[in-house]
C-alpha cells in the first residue's frame, strides 16, 4: 500500500466497524503499519485493502480485511487474502490465521476453522487489550502453509475470546 491509500483505507475500515463488523483503526495505526497493507485497486480506484502481521517467527495474521460493498461478490477478497498468504509464504511463515464474523468466506479461501484456544500467540497475548474482549464471538481461521489441515473445532470447543475466557481447562487468562 501506498500513503496515498491510507485515508481510503482507513474510511473503508472504519465504515465496516461502525456496523460491528470489524475493528476500528486509527488513521495514524495505518501508516504506521503501511507496510503491512495490501490494496486492491481497478480503474476506478481503491476497492479494499488488507494486512498481514507477523506474529511469531511462524504465525501471520489476517487483519484489517475490508472490499468496498460496492465491489463486492468480485473475487477481491479472496485475491487480498491470497496476497497475504504469498507474502506470509515468501517470509517463511508456517501458519496463518485470521479472527472473524465471517468464516464462510475464509472457508472459502481454504481456511479451517479451529480453536482460538490453540493459537495462544494470540488470545493470550492481544486479545487481553482488545477492545471486544468481554464481547468476541469472532471464529478463528487457520491456514497451515505446509498444506496439512489444521485439527478443526471440536464441538465442546469455545468460539471466540471471551467464551474462551469463561471457559474451564483451556488454561486462557
Ligand atoms: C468479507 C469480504 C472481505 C468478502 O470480500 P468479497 O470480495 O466480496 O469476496 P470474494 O468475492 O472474493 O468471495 C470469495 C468467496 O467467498 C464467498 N463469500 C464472500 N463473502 C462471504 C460471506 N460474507 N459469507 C460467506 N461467503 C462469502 C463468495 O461467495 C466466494 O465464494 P466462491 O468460492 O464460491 O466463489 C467483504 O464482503 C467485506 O469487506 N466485508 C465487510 C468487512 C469484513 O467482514 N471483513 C472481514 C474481517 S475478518
Amino acid at each position: 500500500m501506498q500513503v496515498k491509500d491510507v485515508d481510503a483505507a482507513v474510511a473503508l475500515i472504519n465504515a465496516y466497524a461502525a456496523e460491528d463488523r470489524m475493528l476500528e483503526r486509527g488513521r495514524d495505526f495505518v501508516l504506521e503499519h503501511v507496510h503491512d497493507f495490501f490494496v486492491a485497486q481497478s480503474g476506478a480506484g481503491f476497492e479494499g485493502c488488507v494486512a498481514l502481521a507477523v506474529l511469531t517467527p511462524e504465525l501471520g495474521e489476517i487483519r484489517s480485511l475490508a472490499v468496498r460493498p460496492d465491489t463486492s461478490g468480485r473475487g477481491i477478497g479472496r485475491a487480498l487474502v491470497r496476497a497475504c498468504v504469498d507474502e506470509a509464504r515468501r517470509l517463511g511463515l508456517r501458519r496463518v490465521f485470521a479472527l472473524t464474523l465471517v468464516p464462510a468466506f475464509f472457508e472459502r479461501c481454504g481456511f479451517t476453522l479451529v480453536s482460538l484456544g490453540r493459537l495462544p500467540e494470540k488470545s493470550a497475548a492481544e486479545c487481553p487489550v482488545c477492545p471486544k474482549r468481554g464481547r468476541c464471538d469472532e471464529q478463528a481461521m487457520l491456514l497451515h502453509l505446509d498444506g496439512t489441515r489444521p485439527e478443526p473445532l471440536r464441538p465442546d470447543e469455545p468460539v471466540g475470546y471471551t467464551a474462551l475466557r469463561r471457559s474451564p481447562g483451556t488454561g486462557a487468562a
